[in-house]
Parts: C-alpha cells; sequence; structure tokens
C-alpha cells in the first residue's frame, strides 16, 4: 500500500484510546492506522508528538451584523486562519438575519462571505429571531433538509429574546424534522430590571454588566429552557454554561431522564468578574454574556468537565477591537456598560488552554479531551463520522500537538482580528505545532500555510 502522506511515530489518540501508530492517509481520507507503514510521499516524523483529532468549534461568531456602527473584528479569512492556528479544523458559526432579511436570504448572503476564504471547513448553525409562519413553516424546515440541522434560541437581548411561546414553536419544529436548539438562558426582564436599577444608581463602569446578569438570571433561563423543551418533546443543548448552579439545573433534568446537553468555554474556567473591574475602560475586554462570574465557579465547572456533566468545550469566539468605535470603543460604551459589545475573542486560545489546564495538569484524559473538543461537536452537529475522530474512514483532520512546548499567551502571536487577547500573559505548557485538514497541512509552527481550501460541510442529524 502507498500514501500520499504518512505521519510517523505520533502518540495517536484514536476513537478507542491512545496508542502509539502509524496515520496513512491518501485523498483527505485517512486510510490506514497500523505500525511501520512505509510508501508514503510525504513522511512527516512526529515523534514525542501527540496527534489529535483537528479541533471542531462549535461556538463562534464571525461577520455577525451586530447593530448600527458596530463591526465583529473577524472576516471569514481572519477568523479561519486563527482558528488553524489554535489546533480547529472545522468551526461552525451562527447566521444571524439582519432586519427583514430571510433566513434563507441570510444564509445566502453568509455562504458568500466564506466561500473561498476560509482555512477550515465550515459551517452554520441558524439563529432564529422571527417566527412568522414563512420561517417556521417553510425556510427553517428546508434549510434543515439542506444540512443546517442546528440552531440558537436567545432568551436575552432585544430584537433576539424569543417569549417561551415562540420558543416552543421553534422547538416543535426541531422535534418534527430532527434538528438540535441550542439555547442561550439569560432572563431578558431580570436583566433588564437590574440594569435599569444599577443606571439609576449611577453604576454604569463595565463591572456593572457582570452584576446586572447574576448567577440567578441564567440558572432561572435554564430551568425554563430544559421545561420547555420538556413540553415540546426535544432534546436541548445549554450553550456557554458559567456557573455551578446552572450545572445542577442540568444533571437534575438528566436524572428525570431528559436528554440535555451542556457547553462550556475557556471564559468560566480562568476569567473571574474582577476582570471586568480592571482600571480605566480596560473591563470592556471582558464584557462577555453570561460573564464569567467568581472563582470559586472554577472547580465546580472542571468537576463539570471531569464528570460528564459537559459534552462541549467551545470558544464562543466573538471578536471585537478594543480601540475602536465599531467595537468595545462604541459610542455611549464608556459611560454605560449597555453600550459596550458582548463578546471575547479565543478560537485560537480555546484549545491549548484546555491542553494546558486539563491535560497537562492531570484533570482529564487525552480521550476525554478530543471527545470535549472534537467528537461530540461531530455528533451533536451532524458531523460524525467524517469528522471529530482519527479513525479509518475519517476526513485527515489532524493536528499535532507538542506537548512540552510552554508559552505565555499574547495578542502578538494571534491570527484574530482583534487587538487584544483576554488571556494576555497566560502560561500555558502544550501547543500545536501542525494543522492538517484533509490531509493538506494549514498550520506549521504556528503560521497558516497555504491558500483557504476550506469546504462548506453539509451537516446530518445530530446523534443523540
Ligand atoms: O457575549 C457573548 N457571548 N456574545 C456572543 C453572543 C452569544 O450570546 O453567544
Ligand atoms: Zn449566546
Ligand atoms: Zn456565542
Amino acid at each position: 500500500m502507498s500514501y500520499k502522506t504518512v505521519i510517523k511515530g505520533a502518540r495517536v489518540v484514536t476513537s478507542s484510546g491512545a496508542t502509539e501508530c502509524d496515520i496513512g492517509i491518501n485523498n483527505g481520507v485517512i486510510t490506514t492506522l497500523g505500525l511501520d507503514l512505509k510508501n508514503g510521499e510525504n513522511i512527516i516524523d512526529a515523534s514525542g508528538l501527540i496527534a489529535l483529532p483537528g479541533g471542531i468549534d462549535s461556538h463562534v461568531h464571525i461577520s455577525q451584523p451586530s447593530g448600527p456602527g458596530i463591526e465583529m473584528a473577524d472576516d471569514f479569512h481572519s477568523g479561519t486562519c486563527s482558528a488553524a492556528c489554535g489546533g480547529n479544523t472545522t468551526i461552525l458559526p451562527f447566521c444571524l438575519p439582519e432586519a427583514n432579511q430571510s433566513l434563507r436570504e441570510a444564509v445566502k448572503v453568509y455562504r458568500n462571505k466564506a466561500l473561498d476564504q476560509c482555512m477550515t471547513d465550515v459551517s452554520f448553525h441558524l439563529i432564529i429571531k422571527d417566527t412568522d409562519p414563512v420561517t417556521l413553516g417553510q425556510d427553517l424546515p428546508a434549510l434543515i433538509q439542506a444540512g443546517y440541522t442546528s440552531f440558537k434560541v436567545f432568551m436575552t437581548y432585544a430584537g433576539l429574546a424569543l417569549t417561551d411561546r415562540q420558543i416552543l414553536e421553534v422547538m416543535s419544529v426541531a422535534r418534527e424534522h430532527n434538528a438540535m436548539v441550542m439555547v442561550h438562558a439569560e432572563n431578558e426582564d431580570a436583566i433588564n430590571f437590574l440594569q435599569d436599577r444599577a443606571e439609576r444608581a449611577g453604576k454604569t463602569d463595565p463591572y456593572h454588566h457582570a452584576i446586572t446578569r447574576p448567577i440567578p438570571v441564567e440558572r432561572e433561563a435554564t430551568h425554563r429552557a430544559i421545561s420547555l423543551a420538556e413540553i415540546a418533546g426535544v432534546p436541548l443543548t445549554i450553550v456557554h454554561v458559567s456557573n455551578g448552579e446552572v450545572m445542577q439545573e442540568i444533571v437534575r433534568a438528566r436524572q428525570r431522564g431528559l436528554t440535555v446537553f451542556a457547553e462550556t468555554c475557556p471564559q468560566y474556567i480562568t476569567l473571574t468578574a474582577n476582570d471586568l473591574d480592571k482600571d480605566g475602560f480596560d473591563g470592556a475586554k471582558y464584557v462577555c454574556s453570561p460573564p464569567p462570574r467568581t472563582s470559586e465557579e472554577w472547580p465546580k465547572i472542571w468537576a463539570g468537565i471531569e464528570q460528564r456533566t459537559f459534552d462541549l468545550f467551545s470558544s464562543d469566539h466573538c471578536p471585537f477591537r478594543f480601540a475602536s468605535a465599531a467595537g468595545k470603543n462604541a459610542p455611549g460604551a464608556r459611560s454605560n456598560f449597555r453600550n459596550i459589545p458582548n463578546g471575547i475573542p479565543g478560537v485560537e486560545t480555546r484549545l491549548p488552554i484546555l491542553f494546558s489546564e486539563g491535560v497537562v495538569k492531570g484533570r482529564i484524559s487525552l480521550e476525554r479531551f478530543a471527545e470535549l473538543t472534537a467528537t461530540n461537536h461531530a455528533r451533536l452537529y451532524g458531523l460524525y463520522p467524517r469528522k471529530g475522530a482519527i479513525m479509518v474512514g475519517a476526513d485527515a483532520d489532524i493536528v499535532l500537538w507538542d506537548p512540552d512546548k510552554s508559552k505565555q499567551i499574547a495578542q502578538a502571536n494571534l491570527h484574530h482580528g482583534s487587538d487584544y487577547t483576554p488571556w494576555e500573559g497566560f502560561e500555558v505548557k502544550g501547543w500545536p505545532i501542525r494543522t492538517m485538514l484533509r490531509g493538506v497541512t494549514t498550520m506549521l509552527d504556528g503560521e497558516p500555510t497555504g491558500a483557504p481550501m476550506g469546504e462548506y460541510l453539509i451537516r446530518r442529524a445530530p446523534i443523540i
């Protein structure tokens, strides 16, 4: 047997455990996992390295409409360069229709924005903000059929938050057509009440973004979302879970026999609300929703990562420039946190943070790392078995990690369009040194290589 590429000597994290073997690749697909493979046109010596499935980041925001005058810092090229440099081979951004734009039109526009730009493979979740009969009765079923098998509903944000009735209607489309509903669970009325009160008291600095979105706001909405899913009879995914009380809601729901999946993100094991209280206006760099909590939540989130309360570890990459009136310094942002665009960049740092804090510090195994960062994303969002695991027949989406490489995260070395990272100076051990998408190297030694070759992925139903 001859191969286009053979990766030799890595510790390979396969779907059935970690083992030392060679990987044979032909036509962009893994064709052999075996010992002493020969006849490779390209031989990659990976001794001392770990081969992990290419990261799938199933929660990123790229070029998403963000309100008048506000612009996300990444387009599909910069966002996917950053993703590839952080060890990812697939990303799933959200497609949000503009005002008066149909879901189908929005998808067309997004696909055009992504076309020929991507250094990773890509597919979109849909954001459902309108629940009119055309959207729910025609567009959404047609789009699910066409491979858009997951969508997000919001319980917060003006213009996006749906009522309980609307959420039930969306869930019933998911039930009928076998799709996954993702929920942003925060109680909009409670947030508005707290924000009005803070504003009246003159508490308008970035820190009060966190104070006005406290844990009960997220816990109540999570409980309600789960109850709505129970009523509608659908599984659901609760995204960006920030704290232990919300985890308990999820655990209790599972004990009642419900199918609930859960996602968390690096910000909830490494940042705190105090970061939003940094000198001057620097706290705005950390404004995201749900906000980071206290460090007392970190061990609870770790317990959830270790004990499988969490299925997914995503970035919620939502990049804005700090020194820009189209970003964190939006008009009125310095005088009132309500005007600060929500979101932080993180697609390039998600995997190194989890590898270092999780694998290197002995909290999780390599196999669990692979599940949390790739396999479960592929299963829940309809990409498995083509994506998400190193196994024969899967795309050769493989990342070689140097487990001994120590690094300080620094904006100067990142590739996103944002002008800062919330993790400046954060020490990590372990870093991806080569990313391969369908057998082709897209990142080598920290820099993107080659032309954009990312494909648009048509997704199947979730594997529940
Ligand atoms: O603050 C955040 N997370 N912004 C991104 C949008 C979202 O809710 O995921
Ligand atoms: Zn969200
Ligand atoms: Zn998000």
